[in-house]
């Protein structure tokens, strides 16, 4: 038993290219607009594709569950179910979850680095994982905040949205590709946005996109040329799954306070966990996914610099968030009630 659990994981490992591959491929989209499910010589047709290795890729596909597989008629049939739609082949879905599968490349590609990195003591940052990084996080995190950032988060928060109606500044620091920053910008055109990354990879498709959207109240830049303003002059801050990849995140912290007006609100939202690792084990069914990304990915990322903090995916549970924003200026901390898989978020203020 203890070997079918050490090989279930591997067996995970394999399913999760081959999860890559269909997304990459276009075969879950393919299989998705389908009026009735396909052949393997239908969907390589469909795609273009040699159909010997669409067809073993549908027998992995259909063997881990998560294409429908109906054997009934001479040939073998494929077909994705109303779930496997959403999460495998509906970008415009909140459930959407191939961002992941995107980076899964660059994020193994990471195992190269770590007898070094485990040695050293020195991780590596977001843009060591190339272009297709930044457009993993992008795609991971754009489905849930199109459905969810303009109609239920900044809602949950104490006058916000009448601020972002009249006109406000604001910041989004870590906002890796600009997505949340482009969505408040189209929805709110009174308020002007600042978002900040230290990541090239990052701020390119940002600026790629901020110019196909035409959008004339947002830009990008990255702090360490262009800082945060220090002078309160900043209504609304901005904080998406970024405090935990930072090398040094309580000077951020103090940056954000020193930015934000006495009167401002800081949105942080990031991985919710428990104050402990038995905690995390026990609570997050994810909880040995998000070690591993850890490692490859968030860790490294805060350990990327000398005397990095290395908070890492779960290194943020709420306590401590709270403790770090009272060090930086804060008095209030609230956490706020937001239904996510994976997220917490918190209104703090000054
Ligand atoms: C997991 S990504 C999240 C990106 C974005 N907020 C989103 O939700 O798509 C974390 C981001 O934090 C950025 N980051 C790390 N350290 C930073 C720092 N000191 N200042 C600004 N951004 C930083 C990384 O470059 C990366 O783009």
């Amino acid at each position: 038993m203890f070997t079918f659990q050490v090989f279930s994981k591997l067996e995970g490992a394999f399913t999760a290219g081959m999860i890559h591959l269909g997304d990459r491929l276009g075969l879950y989209r393919a299989l998705a607009a389908a009026d009735s499910p396909m052949t393997s010589v239908q969907l390589a047709g469909e795609v273009g594709l040699e159909e010997r290795w669409v067809r073993e890729w549908l027998a992995n596909q259909a063997a881990a569950r998560l294409i429908e597989h109906d054997a009934s008629e001479a040939a073998d049939r494929f077909s994705l179910s109303g779930e496997g739609r959403a999460v495998l082949a509906s970008p415009e879905h909140p459930a959407f979850g191939m961002g992941m599968f995107h980076r899964l490349p660059a994020t193994m590609g990471a195992l190269e680095l770590m007898p070094e990195a485990f040695a050293s003591g020195m991780g590596h940052d977001y843009d060591s994982h190339g272009p297709e990084g930044a457009e993993g996080i992008e795609r991971s995190f754009e489905p849930w905040n199109k459905a969810n950032l303009i109609r239920k988060v900044l809602p949950a928060m104490s006058g916000v949205v009448d601020r972002l109606t009249e006109g406000a500044t604001v910041v989004d620091v870590g906002c890796g590709a600009g997505g949340a920053v482009l969505l408040m910008a189209e929805s709110f055109p009174n308020s002007t946005f600042v978002g900040y990354d230290i990541s090239q990879h990052a701020l390119e498709r940002a600026q790629i996109k901020l110019a196909e959207s035409g959008l004339a109240n947002a830009r990008f830049a990255d702090p360490r040329h262009d800082p945060l303003p220090a002078n309160g002059s900043v209504d609304i801050v901005t904080t998406f799954d970024c405090i935990h990849d930072m090398a040094h995140p309580q000077p951020v912290i103090e940056a954000i306070r020193a930015a934000v007006a006495d009167d401002g609100h800081w949105l942080l939202v990031d991985i919710r966990a428990a104050d402990t690792l038995a905690g995390n084990i026990e609570a997050n069914p994810m909880a040995a996914l998000l070690y591993g990304v850890s490692v490859l990915s968030c860790m490294s990322s805060a350990l990327s610099e000398p005397g990095g903090a290395g908070l890492g995916t779960l290194g943020l549970p709420a306590s401590k968030a709270e403790e770090m924003a009272r060090a930086a200026g804060f008095t209030r901390f609230e956490t706020l009630d937001v239904q996510h898989a994976m997220n917490a978020f918190y209104e703090i203020r000054p």
